[in-house]
């Protein structure tokens, strides 16, 4: 049976904005396509977003950011605003990945806040937790994700927004080694023990990310738990998305 699932792609910035538009002008009507049957988001890294949100704008595709500041306005050099990412089209972004934690130090309370910022302008976060792998090899996995999980029960026992919740391992993340899926299932349970008395259900979907390719989805589709995937190096050609998707 077809489940509907979510594709998140996150070009991260493998592409320039030329290789952006040079991407979509070969690959965006099979892309549209594609997204006929199954929910695709595309985050691009920002300096494109307004070209594919024009591009993406009436159709089935959607768009996500790769991040955003916590800050209303105001003198942040080099931040971007949830305002500006909405005035873009922009419906969904990524809050807390890995790398940005490790080139930003985000804090809880950072995260917190950019949720915050996000939830007012209706834009749903892909909130990305994940232990790393010292964490996983010493057995701390629930320790890790636990504490991760903090801002975003303090912004979503307050409100009645959808968010998605993407459990990425950090030793799954580009390295070719894809978690187990008894391990990335004992992690979702983790999760949604976590949120069951302050989190609606309903409201949360989950994704798995870190080293999904058309090599490793088969085993990952079996996972009853997931909504959906967050794709990065193998989203970025179009024929592996492809075979991911379908
Ligand atoms: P990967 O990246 O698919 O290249 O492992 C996933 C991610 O960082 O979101």
């Amino acid at each position: 049976m077809h489940k509907n699932y979510y594709y998140i792609a996150n070009w991260k910035m493998f592409f320039s904005h030329n290789e952006v538009v040079q991407w979509f002008q070969e690959n965006g009507d099979q892309l549209l396509q594609l997204s006929q049957n199954n929910s695709i988001i595309v985050c691009p890294s920002y300096e494109s977003l307004a070209e594919v949100g024009r591009a993406f704008h009436g159709t089935s595709l959607a768009m996500g950011a790769q991040n955003c500041s916590e800050s209303l306005k105001g003198a942040y050099t080099g931040q971007v605003s949830a305002q500006s990412l909405k005035e873009l089209g922009v419906s969904y972004c990524l809050v807390g990945h890995s790398e940005v934690r490790d080139f930003c130090g985000d804090s809880n309370k950072q995260l917190e806040e950019k949720l915050k910022r996000l939830v007012e302008k209706s834009i749903t976060p892909i909130f990305c937790i994940g232990e790393s792998k010292t964490e996983y090899e010493e057995k701390n996995t629930q320790y890790s994700i636990e504490n991760q999980l903090a801002p975003l029960i303090a912004v979503y026992s307050k409100t009645a927004q959808p968010c998605f919740i993407a459990y990425e391992p950090i030793w799954a993340i580009g390295t070719g080694v894809v978690a187990h899926s008894g391990h990335i299932t004992q992690v979702l349970a983790i999760v949604k023990s976590a949120l069951k008395a302050c989190v609606d259900p309903d409201l949360v979907r989950y994704l798995y990310g870190g080293t999904v390719t058309s090599k490793t989805i088969s085993g990952l589709k079996t996972i009853e738990a997931l909504d959906g995937f967050l794709i990065g190096s193998a989203s970025i050609n179009f024929q592996e998305l492809k075979k991911i998707v379908v």
